[in-house]
């Protein structure tokens, strides 16, 4: 694309801010910056205009999920049909860890955050050892499949490689980069992170799939044969990777998807919890949740919307294809972008001033016809760390590893 091609890419966007610094750089900025105008999308600063933060929701009515009570009666059978899954190596694990972890404000990949306290213990770290959990005990290596982001993928590839894996198989982690979309600021006008690049973002978490093809990394899947895909996130420290038990529950129960949940702590928790959508399974943010639906009891005179996702989901593969022609819902989100001022200085904003784009995993549930709402028990399965101090936090994330007898 040469100047003027990109200047009337831009003019019909209203984007040619973008171009105001060109004169001033090197023949090979001006190259690149041209190279990003030309393959950026810039069609998702559509939703600036208007309230895009509202998608408007279908029929909400409760969906049943398998409780703790059920799942300690059938545990044996389901670890079983589980163990031989994995044993069989019908099953691979998909860390998401392209997240930019603004709210943890450490530069660095949140996987590589030390939550040590007497030796070194990484978050990657930690969940390798969640996985080996498992691995060690069926005697095979499971494929690790690693999503990390143009903002993140040498640094991430580094770490893993200078720590060995953490005792994993390296021959069995597979890293693939996710898209990026354009951040700007409340008016739609795109930032600049530096005078020759646009401020971008990864996409979201809602594309792994389609990435993962992009990539190469779904012929893996399919020369290997892998039927079912454990995707989860990298921030909480106690997932527990390929959970055999929770394999066996989904494949027992004949379902193409399943999802890991924890019993809301209150009413007014602020976790997206599992209903059905017009009959589909589906994710009600808490938010969306109306007082009607946060009172709404089931026939046990529990309420009827008391499980809350924790991103550990099963995907069967061959439905994940159909899915994955699907159009997701595209999210606006306010963040804190960092951006180069007109005056030229870098700028590291402390409060939000703008918006990213992004699709989300939660909504890729709706596309699966259906999907196992399987509980597990908090202390021992879900600390997440989104925050430096207070809920969610690495203090409250180490309060529960000790809780568990991980020694930090
Ligand atoms: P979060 O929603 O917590 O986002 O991600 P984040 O970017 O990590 O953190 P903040 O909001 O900036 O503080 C949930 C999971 O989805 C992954 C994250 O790495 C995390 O495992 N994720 C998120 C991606 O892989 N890509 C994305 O674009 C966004």
């Amino acid at each position: 694309m040469n100047y003027n091609e990109a200047f009337d890419k831009l003019n019909d966007l209203g984007q040619t801010h973008v171009l105001d610094g060109f004169n001033g750089l090197s023949a090979d900025k001006q190259a690149e910056l041209l190279e990003q105008i030309d393959r950026t999308d810039f069609s998702v600063l559509r939703l600036c205009s208007g309230d895009a933060s509202v998608v408007p929701k279908g029929e909400v009515t409760p969906i049943k999920a398998m409780q703790l009570d059920e799942i300690k009666s059938e545990g044996d059978r389901f670890e079983e049909i589980g163990l031989n899954v994995i044993t069989d190596s019908k099953v691979a694990a998909v860390l998401l860890a392209g997240g930019m972890g603004t709210r943890l404000g450490s530069d660095d990949p949140k996987g590589m955050y030390n939550i040590g306290i007497t030796k070194d213990v990484f978050i990657f770290q930690r969940l390798i050892e969640n996985l080996m959990d498992v691995t060690n005990k069926t005697g095979n290596w499971v494929y690790l499949f690693v999503m990390t982001s143009d903002k993140n993928h040498d640094v991430t590839v580094k770490f893993f490689n200078e720590h060995n894996f953490f005792g994993y198989n390296g021959d069995y982690v597979k890293f693939f980069k996710q898209e990026m979309a354009p951040a700007c600021d409340y008016s739609g006008k795109v930032y600049m992170e530096e005078p020759y690049r646009i401020a971008t973002s990864p996409n979201g978490n809602g594309g792994w799939f389609s990435s993962m093809i992009s990539a190469g990394i779904a012929d893996i899947v399919e020369r290997e044969g892998i039927e079912w895909l454990n995707v989860f996130a990298v921030d909480n420290v106690l997932q527990r990777i390929c959970d055999p038990c929770f394999i066996g529950a989904v494949v027992d129960g004949g379902f193409t998807s399943g999802a890991k949940v924890v019993r809301k702590a209150a009413p007014d928790e602020k976790v997206g919890v599992m209903c059905l959508e017009d009959g589909r399974p589906s994710i009600v943010e808490y938010y969306e949740l109306t007082p009607e639906l946060m009172q709404a009891k089931d026939e046990k005179g529990d309420p009827a919307y008391n499980f809350g996702v924790i991103l550990n989901y099963l995907f069967n593969t061959k439905e994940l294809l159909g899915v994955v022609r699907e159009n997701m819902p595209l999210h606006r989100v306010e963040k804190k972008i960092p951006y180069i001022s007109a005056a030229g200085e870098y700028v590291k904003p402390q409060e939000p001033n703008g918006y990213k784009f992004e699709t989300l995993i939660l909504d890729m549930i709706h596309l699966f016809p259906d999907c196992l709402p399987y509980e597990v028990v908090r202390e021992h399965e879900f600390a997440p760390i989104k925050n430096k101090t207070g809920i969610d936090s690495v203090e409250s994330a180490r309060k529960l590893c000790e809780l568990n007898g991980i020694v930090l």
